[in-house]
Formats: C-alpha cells, structure tokens, sequence
C-alpha cells in the first residue's frame, strides 16, 4: 500500500483507495465543499433553482449543465477592467467552467426522448455552453463559495452570437440563409476541455458536435457524406431531437451549419460585453481541449487533441507575438493572436523493431516505448501545404487534411499540457478498445497495446526545448492499469508503491511541477478519480490517489491552488436506465434531490497546503 509521507512533495497524502461510494471520497484530513451546483442562480434575477419549474429563461441565468474544463482566473489584478472592485462580494476569482452536454433523462422528470418539448430543448440549450462566476475564499479553509450576481458573471449558450475568425471565416463552407457572410454563429456546443491563455482569455473546446446533426443518412453527394462521416456525423434524427425545433440542426435543410461546430473558441472573461469568439486558424475537429504556452520571443504555441478512436493531436503557432503591456491596445491585440498562424499535425516514430513490439504493453528491448516525432504542416493563413485541399478546407475538414498528410493514428487524444516547470508536453492518450480490430491500425510504440482498454500517457519535449521546433522526442510516461497487469509502465517506478489508474483524460499542474490526472472510463471496478504523479526525481512515476467521484461520473477540470484542489463532477448519476424516477446516484444532495453535477473544492483541514 502506498502511505502517506514516501512522496514528492505536493503528492504527500494518504491515497484514496479505489472504491464504487456515491460520493467524493477525499484522503484523511481532507475537507470539502460543493461551489456550485447545475442550476445555481448567477446572473441578477435568475431565480432559485427549481427542477419542477424550470424555464430555459431561467436556465440562462443559471450554472449550466455537465461542468467539465473549469479555470480560476485572479480578480484583482485587473483594476481598470469592468468589475474591477474585485472584492465586491468577497469575490477574489473568477471560475470559468465549460458545460459539455445534458443529460435529460436525469433533468426532466417523466422525460420522453422520442417527443422532447420545445420548453426542454430550450432548456438544454440554454444549460450547454460556459459559466463566468466570481468565487471567493472562505480564510479559515480551502473552501470556496460562488458569489451570485457579480457584474462579470456571464452564461454563454447555445444560442449566444459568436464571431468567426481567422482564415476561414466568411468562407462559403460557413455560409448559411441565417448568416449568408459565414462570420457569425449562434452558440457553442460539447465544451469539453480547454485552456487559460497568457493574456488572461479561455480556450475551450468544441468536441462531439456530431451528436446535434441529424438526417446525414439523407446527404446524397458523395464527397459531403464522406465527410460528414470522417466526422462521425451519420444517420437519421439526433439524439435530442433539436432539429424539431430549428431548422439548422437539420443537415438536409442547413447542410453548413455543421461546420461552424467543432472549434475552439476563446471567451473574454473580464469582458461579460465581449463578443466570444471561434477560431478557424486552428482547425475544426473534435477538439478536446487547447493548453497554450508562449515561445521565448513571445509566440502563441496551442496543443490541441482530437477524441477519437486513431485521430491526430495537433499544434498551431502563432505569426504574431504576444504584448506583455496592459494597454487596451495590447489587449486588443493579444485577442488576435489566435487569428493568423501555422497548423501542425503529429506524426510518430518509434525507435524500437516493430516485432518487439507485442501488443501486450511489454516493454522493448531498450526498456522504453520511445522514439522521435515531426511536426507536419497543413497550411497557414491563406496558404495550403496538403495537395488537392485549399487553406479554406484544411480548415474545415482538419481531419482530411491530417489523413493525407500521414498523421499518426492515437488511442483518443484527450488533454494535452506542457509542464510550467521542465517544458515537457504530456498527452492523455485515454484508451483505444479498437486498436489491432480487423481492418484497424495495430499496435505501434507509441500506442502498443491491442484492444486498449486503460490508456496511456506520452511525454514530449520539443527540440531545444523550444516550442516552435518542427521535431521532438517522445516516450510513454505512464502505460495505466492495474499495476499488477505486466502489460502497464508507471515511469520505473516500483509497482507494488503506485495506484492503479485507468483512462487519463484531463491533466493539469501543482505548483511543485507534479502532474495531476483524471480519468473517464476506469475500467478497473472503481469510480473515477483524480491522481497526482511526480514527473522528475526518484519519485517519477509514482501515481497516488487523490480523490474518486460518485456513480456515474467522471472527473473533469482539475484544478490544483497551494491551498485547494478543484474538480468538476461531471454527469454523476449517469447509468444505463437511470432517470429523475430512477436514479442511480443521490450525489451532492442526498435521497429525494435531483442529482447534480457540482464543482467541489477539497482542502487540508489543518490549514496547511494540499500534499505538505
Ligand atoms: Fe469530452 Fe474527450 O472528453
Ligand atoms: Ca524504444
Ligand atoms: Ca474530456
Ligand atoms: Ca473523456
């Protein structure tokens, strides 16, 4: 068992065990409190949350739905910006939270998924999309408390107007009888993960848009079905039906409104007039999230993943550099530093005999899955680098373009982020149950098991450490599962001291350089959790437990302060056949409550900081 004390500094607590509670299981010593629940009221005059009344106008004034990437982003430091008295309220933050989807099964009671009414489609447009919301500390503990009606709070929908940018914007491919200038759209959609940029704004990706179009079994034309397809949007009505309702859901009646989902998007939050805006410059796929760093000569570099069963991860570079002065000029153009760039796509080489190679997660004769890796381009701004595809469509079918430029296939790229401390860049590589089906790409170094159940973690690190390098050099950090398993790889590290971990998916940083994982899927008999691990120094590899999440949910938007640790609970409750009548979870609230997810702070009660 590992214990307490034998670990990096920052992982120094007693790992949870791997349990099925109906709750957030924290280590000993640990406190913890809800910050906000689905259905909060934020905005001034949003009502009390009521399950049994709710209205989409309420709804919109509400925390949304499936919290997923969240962000702290500091209150004070931004005087002259609107809301600047920062303390109003006691407020000294500001949480940006994503919410990926709804479950209406479990929002609506006596909910009928053939024949949804408009007020519950409305309803579910409004709880998709983001949240800005000031939070404040509470001093004695980690706690933290949101701080309703806060003059920079916002909801952003589906139905918010967004600008497009970047190359593509205006393109006939974006065009549509509501916006015959292809430049602005009605709201986001599947939030998942993102990013906090260095000048203060939200990334957040838009990733499986495909589940909102219905009728792509009625595209006729060849080349769009195959696209549409490439995309994973196929057959007849959608799952929630939203196409009863507007037109644009509908492919057979708005057959571009589909290409103007599947980017990421990036939010002023210390603006709450600002226009939020999609950036075509950096590729539509299902974007899963995009962690942005700087170069030393100032450079916007964005890691983005796309998830899916063997798609691509993916970078872009900005032309311009970021300004470090606070002027709204400088603003102004730091807001545009996504707009104009180069878009690069992976492609993986391993260094060891493809035949050492056995599909079973045994190591290679040199001890490590490992080799190099290129940065292939696939255009920037106007300019193509892929033969018979325009920039315009590079753009917009990203995955195409990244099929012809010989890509390397990943087991479901998820979160991707460099380390602030070493510069080394880890991909969570969730799981990959198809790798090695017939007719399927088979094992390779990078991806070397067959029929993936548990995932994997690579690490990169760009030549010279310099994040505009055209090359790298990679190998598997973690190969998750049961540490018992022979076929899993925690760093060296000795395998009888690590918690088994299954399907990484978000990933973030302490303050110590520690790595700090959460999965989605365990596979393992275990609710999901969130794991923190050394990535340098005799303790590299050590992967401790932190927390596991109720029935249903997985474990989103990590957040690791000195003082408290923040993660999204995401679609607790969620069980085949569960719904409001017959619920699978009773989490945050108790028996008789409507689940919830809920973002939950976790703390040590002696006061001193998480992992001392
Ligand atoms: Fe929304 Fe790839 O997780
Ligand atoms: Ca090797
Ligand atoms: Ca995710
Ligand atoms: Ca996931």
């Amino acid at each position: 068992e590992p214990h307490h004390g034998k670990a990096a500094k920052g992982l120094r607590f007693t790992p949870v065990a791997p349990n099925t509670a109906d709750a957030v299981t924290v280590p000993e010593g640990y406190g913890q409190n809800v910050v906000i629940r689905w259905g909060e009221p934020i905005l001034r005059g949003a009502p009390a949350f009521d399950p049994t009344r709710q209205s989409a106008e309420a709804q919109a004034g509400q925390f949304g739905y499936n919290n997923d990437f969240l962000t702290l982003l500091p209150l004070h430091s931004r005087g002259g910006t609107r809301g600047g008295a920062g303390h109003r309220g006691g407020a000294d933050q500001l949480l940006v939270a994503n919410h990926e989807y709804t479950n209406e099964e479990l929002m609506f009671a006596g909910y009928d998924p053939e024949k949804p009414t408009r007020e519950q489609v409305e309803i579910a447009w409004a709880a998709h999309g983001l949240s800005v919301v000031a939070v404040a500390g509470q001093h004695r503990t980690g706690a933290l408390r949101a701080v309703p009606r806060h003059p920079l709070n916002r909801r952003i929908t589906a139905t918010t107007p967004f600008e497009v940018t970047g190359p593509a914007a205006g393109s006939r491919l974006l065009r549509t009888s509501a916006d015959p200038r292809g430049r602005r759209v009605l709201g986001t959609l599947n939030n998942c993960s993102g990013g906090t940029t260095p000048w203060g704004t939200v990334l957040s990706g838009e990733e499986n848009f495909n589940q909102y179009f219905a009728h792509a079994e009625q595209v006729t034309n060849p080349q769009r079905a195959a696209a549409l397809k490439r995309y994973g949007v196929v057959g007849g009505a959608s799952q929630r039906r939203w196409e009863r309702f507007d037109d644009r859901f509908d492919l057979t009646k708005e057959p571009n409104e589909v290409h103007r989902f599947g980017w990421v998007v990036e939010v002023d939050p210390y603006d709450p007039d600002s226009t939020p805006r999609k950036h075509t410059a950096l590729g539509r796929f299902k974007h899963e999230a995009a962690q942005p760093r700087l170069t030393r000569d100032g450079h916007a570099v964005v890691y983005m993943g796309d998830d899916e069963r063997f798609d691509y991860f993916y970078k872009f570079v900005s032309k311009k550099t970021m300004r470090r002065g606070r002027s709204a000029e400088d603003r102004r153009h730091n807001l545009s530093l996504l707009d104009e760039g180069t878009l690069y796509v992976a492609r993986l080489s391993g260094n060891s005999p493809a035949d050492e190679i056995d599909g079973r997660g045994t190591l290679p004769e040199d001890g490590e899955f490992d080799g190099t890796g290129r940065w292939i381009p696939l255009a920037a701004g106007d300019r193509s680098f892929v033969e018979g595809m325009s920039a315009e469509e590079v753009y917009v079918f990203t995955r195409l373009a990244a099929d012809k430029a010989g890509a390397t296939k990943m087991d479901r790229p998820e979160d991707i982020e460099p380390s602030p401390r070493t510069g080394r860049v880890y991909v969570a590589l969730t799981n990959n149950t198809d790798r090695g089906a017939a007719g399927k790409a088979g094992p390779d170094e990078a991806n070397p098991r067959r029929a993936n159940k548990h995932g994997q973690v690579l690490e990169f690190a760009e030549r010279g450490d310099d994040p505009q390098s055209l090359r790298f050099s990679w190998r598997l950090f973690l190969v998750c599962g049961d540490p018992e398993d022979p076929g899993t790889y925690f760093g060296g590290f000795p395998k009888d001291e690590v918690s088994p971990i299954s399907c990484p998916d978000n990933v973030t940083f302490d303050g110590y350089g520690n790595l700090w994982l959460s999965t989605d899927g365990n596979e393992l008999g275990s609710h999901d959790g969130l794991f923190g691990v050394a990535t340098a120094g005799r303790r590299r590899g050590q992967v401790r437990q932190f927390l596991t999440v109720p029935t249903g949910a997985e474990t989103c938007g990590p957040l690791v302060q000195d003082r408290r640790v923040l993660v999204a609970v995401q679609h607790p409750g969620e069980v085949d056949g569960a719904s409001v009548e017959k619920p699978a979870s009773s989490w945050p609230d108790g028996p008789g409550k409507y689940v919830r997810p809920s973002v939950v702070a976790v703390w040590p009660e002696d006061g001193s900081d998480v992992g001392r």
